[in-house]
């Protein structure tokens, strides 16, 4: 039985993994989560929010599904989500944001790939208190990581028939550590004469999304813009509740939603979980079992096209209903 690393999270988290585990039962694969509790929670019996034992079970395991965490804003300890994709080297995070059937959005046509930097840029956590009124923080972009993540952009789409990478960037502002990204972008298009080029400033980007999203195909970013854009682009096809993720690295791959935990609406039976489901989708694929994760991803579409979801896509079900409307598609 395939052994695989489940965090639950908090906040909305344990109610859409529940969700989750019940669907991926019902359609007859057989997992063996390893589960582990992370975050908060954790911090009063651990003393870290991140124990080991996380990531000894990643490293065992080499994937994971993951439930949004809880990170305390302006204080308190280090996002959970930041520590795991660079103590296990997660350098690409991967947004697939494509509409759903049925789903009413403002465009019809929108499938784009956001390829995000994962492990550095304002992200190190590198922030100072210079004196009372100013505090500063430290971009840090490095040829390795930008090369890299230029790199897997670039293959993701050969192996996935895309036509063009974009690269984004706000290197007229920031021409050192911008301008290095997009120096690595060039350097690294050369090798991939079939695809399609294009560079675009990153608020010039958001301007056209909410104009013409369609003419965007796989774009590649550095981590903060990666983070933002990647929320923009969840709000094409319908919200957070419906946009999936995954952390992929050489090693080890965490598949995880775009979105947060939620505490607005944590614990009412309100989260919509696909966000979650279609991350597990594609760690099905990841890991090879594809029958599986088409057989779900039909029950899935088949429950939207019914007109059955959430309230966060303007559906009238709860997150309990909504999981058995998906698990009575699947066993039809
Ligand atoms: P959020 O993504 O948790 O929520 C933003 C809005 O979207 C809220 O109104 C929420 O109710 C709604 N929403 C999100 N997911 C939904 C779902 N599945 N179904 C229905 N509605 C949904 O963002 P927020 O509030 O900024 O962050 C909350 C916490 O989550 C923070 O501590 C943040 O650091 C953390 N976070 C964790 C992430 C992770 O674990 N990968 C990613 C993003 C944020």
């Amino acid at each position: 039985m395939t052994r695989i690393t489940l965090i639950n999270g908090d906040g909305i988290g344990p109610e859409i993994s529940d969700a989750v585990v019940k669907i991926i039962e019902a359609s007859g694969l057989k997992i063996d989560w390893d589960i582990q509790t992370a975050g908060e929670d954790v911090i009063e019996t651990e003393g870290t929010p991140l124990p080991e034992r996380v990531l000894n079970s990643i490293k065992e395991n080499k994937v994971a599904l993951k439930a949004p965490v809880t990170t305390p804003i302006g204080k308190g300890f280090r996002s959970v989500n930041v520590q795991l994709r660079k103590s296990l080297d997660l350098f690409a995070n991967l947004r697939p944001c494509k509409n759903l059937p049925d789903i009413k959005t403002k465009f019809n046509n929108v499938d784009i790939v956001v390829v995000r930097e994962n492990t550095e840029d304002l992200y190190a956590g590198i922030e100072r208190q210079v004196d009372a009124d100013t505090a500063e923080s430290i971009k840090i972009i490095t040829r390795k990581a930008s090369e890299r993540i230029c790199k897997f952009a670039f293959d993701y789409a050969v192996k996935n028939n895309r036509q063009e990478v974009c690269v984004v960037t706000k290197a007229n502002i920031m021409k050192l550590s911008d301008g290095l990204f997009l120096d690595c972008y060039r350097q690294v298009s050369q090798n991939y004469p079939q695809i399609k080029k294009r560079e675009i400033l990153v608020d010039n980007l958001c301007m056209q999304l909410v104009q013409n999203p369609s003419q965007f195909d796989v774009l590649v970013l550095p981590n903060l813009y990666g983070d933002i854009v990647s929320d923009l682009c969840a709000g094409l096809i319908g919200g957070l509740g419906v946009a999936q993720g995954a952390n992929i690295g050489l090693d080890y791959a965490v598949f995880e939603p775009v979105h947060g935990s939620a505490p607005d609406i944590k614990g009412q039976n309100k989260a919509n979980p696909t966000a979650l489901l279609l991350s597990a989708i594609e760690m099905l694929k990841y890991i090879g079992q594809t029958f599986y994760a088409e057989k779900i991803e039909n029950a899935l579409f088949k429950t939207l096209s019914q007109g059955k979801y959430t309230k966060d896509l303007g559906g009238n079900l709860s997150t309990s209903e909504f999981t058995d409307a998906i698990i009575t598609n699947l066993l039809a």
